[in-house]
């Protein structure tokens, strides 16, 4: 974001852009607040407002009304007046613009969420993200393991006393230790993630689905009583639909209607390489650009059962930003494909009748367009 400085023709009256203000030190001042940046880069002129509805410390969307002194350096200001709250921005993932204004209403609705999405699109990188944006404890929960519903609150721990006998204890869950916690600190607001609730026993999710939503109460397994959960809890449940987006997802419509939808998908080519290039950033960008259009060649090839994460796409920059890998990349690439793609589907890449090999054929047509060495 903290591009270059702004040259002062390049600012006019009437550009909006973004501006967090602080205070205006100068004395006596008809402006009570300044900021030093306007839309991520360091302004020429300090950034003024004297709009009452610019709350101090807050980002917030304004538009430049005057600039005074343009001609000079060291003096004039530019003028901005307020135009509504700053858009929620949520740093390191990428979002498309229309689930993140959704995501937006229902984070302060308080309503569940229900992120819907293929492997490795960024759904829990989100709900951490979201829970570090907004100041909200975050709390972390797989579903994977959760046979009875008593299990997302408790688990039964076995183990000898003192006479040697086995002796029952009830440990608590996160998520309990959450509810409690709320109950506790009602100032503080808490996020739980339900992590692959498609991958928990559909009774479990049955019994758990009405809690969360209309009664808003759980049956506590240690204190044998339903405990309230408080407004200030908030549930974010993950599920992964397989990229044919329907078999393997049994939750029926009566348990989805107690979450609102949202429908993620991996971000289009150039954010993926955006997002590859921040974290590697000795890696040629040409190079994660053709490993990202591979990628995609196989996220759209139909009749293939299994996708291609981000985790995949990044594993190749893990590789080719290491010395054994820095040779000639006409060959690495290719190498590193095989495994790194091939490997991730079921089969061989030698064997074109499995989903492995139709996943190589892929690789191998896109990367001799791209003038690699491809045995
Ligand atoms: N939209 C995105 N923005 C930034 N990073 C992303 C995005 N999507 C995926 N990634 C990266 O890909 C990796 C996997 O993301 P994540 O674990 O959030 O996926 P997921 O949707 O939860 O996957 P799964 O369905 O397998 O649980 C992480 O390293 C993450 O940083
Ligand atoms: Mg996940």
């Amino acid at each position: 974001m903290s591009g270059r400085k702004w040259k002062i023709e390049e600012l006019k009256p009437g550009m909006t852009g973004e501006a967090t203000f602080w205070p205006n030190p100068v004395e006596g001042s008809e402006f009570s607040l300044r900021a030093t940046h306007f839309d991520g880069r360091r302004a020429p002129k300090v950034v003024l407002t004297r709009d009452p509805r610019v709350l101090g410390g807050a980002p917030c969307l304004v538009r430049i009304t005057a600039i005074t002194k343009p001609e000079r350096e060291d003096r004039g200001t530019i003028e901005v007046e307020w135009i509504g709250p700053a858009p929620f921005r949520i740093e390191s993932v990428w979002l498309d613009p229309l689930v993140s204004k959704k995501l937006q209403v229902l984070l302060q609705s308080g309503l569940n969420i229900l992120l819907d999405g293929p492997q490795g699109c960024g759904k829990t990188v989100l709900a951490r993200a979201i829970a570090q944006s907004l100041g909200l404890e975050f709390v972390f929960f797989n579903c994977g393991a959760v046979i009875d519903a008593s299990d997302f609150f408790a688990t039964i721990q076995v183990r000898a006393s003192a006479s040697g006998a086995p002796v029952t204890d009830f440990v608590k869950t996160e998520v309990l230790e959450a509810i409690e916690g709320a109950a506790a600190h009602p100032e503080q607001r808490y996020l739980v993630f339900l992590d692959e609730l498609n991958r928990c026993q559909e009774s479990a999710r049955n019994a758990l689905m009405p809690a969360l939503d209309s009664t808003r109460r759980v049956f506590h397994p240690i204190e044998n009583r339903f405990v309230p959960i408080p407004d200030n809890v908030q549930f974010i449940a993950a599920v992964n639909r397989g990229r044919e987006f329907s078999g393997t997802f049994s939750i029926d419509a009566a348990q989805l209607d107690r979450f609102a939808p949202l429908q993620m998908d991996y971000p289009p080519a150039e954010e993926e390489v955006k997002i590859l290039q921040n974290r590697h950033p000795d890696v040629a960008a040409r190079l994660i650009e053709h490993v990202v259009a591979v990628a995609n060649a196989i996220r759209k090839a139909p009749d293939i059962s299994g996708t291609l994460s981000v985790r995949a796409t990044e594993e190749t920059c893990v590789y080719l930003e290491h010395p054994l890998f820095s040779g000639d990349a006409r060959t690495a690439v290719p190498e590193i494909l095989r495994s790194s793609f091939c490997g991730r589907f079921s089969g061989r890449p030698d064997d074109p009748d499995t989903d492995a090999g139709a996943v190589w054929a892929i690789v191998a047509a896109r990367l001799r367009e791209l003038s690699y060495k491809v045995e």
